[in-house]
């Protein structure tokens, strides 16, 4: 009787632990595929984007910088950090694949200290600059994927303007020759590797996937592996 009961206790907490996970998947791909989901990229009736606000709560992609003195003739010698608006990022992680409607901002920032406690490095300082990429196919039909442009600094006022006009080509042929898919440079942002299913595992839920490579020092190595994968559907 004892062991019928116990085995009756067992079955029960089963079926509601696997009906929550049932539960999560399904609000999961609610969320990314519902036509309701949320746009996080605001635009007016001249197709020129809203200043994102509020981008600092979304989730962060990553940070890169190309200080002059590792080359003097960079065009961006400043921190640049970039976020994606979160429903985006779940759409990723489900289908790695971009929605349309992603927004993805980059907000740059002067170097500011080169000494710390801890020894010479780079620090972030001001900041000068919104940027965004927003992906919408009809919107913008002869972009590649969808994908247009904006920046929001007013360098001469020394402020930041409330609307961008589509940048297109000034910004997109650099995009579209070297970014991994034409796009976006995730090919530098662990955390979107991770996303998508590889790279050295995603820490996010303590998952331990295979490496890919030692480091993200190679590029060619990435884009050799995500041709394979592509190969092998
Ligand atoms: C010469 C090449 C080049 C040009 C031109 C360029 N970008 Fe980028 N962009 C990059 C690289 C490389 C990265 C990724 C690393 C980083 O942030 O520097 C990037 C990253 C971005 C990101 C973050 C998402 C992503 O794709 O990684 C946005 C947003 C962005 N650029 C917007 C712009 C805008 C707006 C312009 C035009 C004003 C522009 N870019 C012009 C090379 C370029």
């Amino acid at each position: 009787m004892k062991v019928i009961k116990v085995l009756l206790a067992i079955t029960f907490v089963t079926i509601i632990i696997v009906s929550c996970l049932g539960e999560k998947k399904k609000n999961e791909s609610a969320l990314a595929n519902s036509p309701q989901e949320k746009l996080y990229a605001v635009f007016d009736d001249s197709n020129n984007l809203v200043r994102p606000k509020d981008y600092r709560s979304w989730v962060f992609m990553g940070t890169a910088s190309t200080p002059k003195s590792q080359d003097p003739n960079v065009i961006f010698p400043d921190f640049q950090n970039v976020y994606v608006d979160p429903v985006s990022f779940t759409y990723w992680k489900i289908h790695g694949e971009w929605r349309e409607g992603t927004i993805i901002v980059k907000e740059l920032l002067r170097q500011g200290d080169t000494v710390s406690s801890v020894g010479h490095g780079f620090f972030q300082g001001a900041h000068f600059e919104v940027a965004a990429s927003v992906k919408d196919s009809k919107r913008f039909p002869t972009m590649h994927n969808g994908w247009n442009y904006f920046g929001f600094a007013d360098f001469k006022k020394l402020k930041l303007n409330e609307t961008s006009i589509p940048l297109g080509a000034q910004c997109a042929g650099c995009h579209n020759n070297n970014a991994i898919d034409g796009d976006v440079f995730y090919q530098y942002y662990p955390v979107m590797l991770a996303a998508k299913g590889y790279g050295d595992g995603n820490p996010e839920n303590e998952n331990t996937r295979p490496g890919l490579v030692e480091d993200y020092q190679h590029y060619k190595a990435i884009k050799e592996y995500i041709k394979n994968m592509k190969t092998q559907k």
